[in-house]
């Protein structure tokens, strides 16, 4: 069985696949962690990505490997472990031109497919039902509100203590804001809810309200 998630970012997609997964006992495929991973590579690298036999040249020597020890994904770039360095602001600022080449989602789209090859999973990301898995079981798109996706980001990242000091609710939303339109605006595998998608809103739900909804949708269709 198949679940696919998907949607902008502040929507609550992360923290209600995980959630979704731990409580269905399901594997979680978090797709954006993948295009993180590369990004922080063309980053650390000083790849010229506009370049696409540079990019071409550096995805070959650079694959990406998913491991998971104790429950928990680790990202390995050409063997080197990258899972603690993809949620830096750098990554943040540069990932959503990265994931819009076609030859960065050529690279990830069949490790996608096959990390959850033949498995109970929740797919987590932007694409997961219109492309990685069209034939998924159950689809679903997140949506919220634009101040309260910004507020939730703001939220988060005060509680981790990963506030920078030039963040400010109204930068987080112009941030979020800026990043979505660009994921929905590519030409490659757009963000966009696929034809059989069911759309949640989440502007004014709990966690719990989604994960839950989420759950008796999964039962109804492996009945
Ligand atoms: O979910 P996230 O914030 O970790 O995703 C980071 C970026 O990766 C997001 O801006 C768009 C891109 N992405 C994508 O293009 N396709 C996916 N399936 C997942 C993420």
């Amino acid at each position: 069985m198949i679940i696919t998630i998907d949607g902008p970012a502040g929507t609550g997609k992360s923290t209600t696949a995980r959630k979704v997964a731990e409580e269905m006992s399901y594997c979680l495929l978090d797709t954006g962690a993948m295009y993180r991973a590369i990004t922080w590579g063309v980053i650390h690298y000083n790849i010229a990505h506009q370049d696409p036999q540079a990019l071409q040249k550096f995805l070959q020597e650079h694959p990406l490997k998913l491991t998971s020890r104790f429950g928990e994904r680790r990202y390995f770039l050409n063997s080197e472990d990258v899972s603690e360095h993809i949620r830096s602001p750098e990554v943040t600022a540069l990932v959503s031109q990265i994931s819009a080449y076609p030859i960065v989602r050529e690279a990830l789209v069949p490790i996608q497919r096959q990390s959850v090859q033949g498995m109970n999973a929740v797919c987590e990301g932007r694409d997961m039902g219109t492309t990685v898995f069209p034939k998924a079981n159950l689809k679903i798109f997140l949506t919220a509100n634009l101040d309260t996706r910004a507020q939730r980001r703001f939220s988060e990242l005060k509680q981790n203590g990963k506030l920078s000091p030039t963040d400010t609710l109204e930068s987080i939303k112009v941030n979020i804001n800026k990043r979505d339109e660009f994921d929905a605006a590519r030409e490659h595998s757009p963000m966009k809810p696929a034809e059989d998608a069911i759309l949640i809103d989440t502007s004014a739900l709990t966690l719990q309200q989604v994960v839950d909804q989420i759950i008796i949708l999964t039962e109804q269709r492996s009945d």
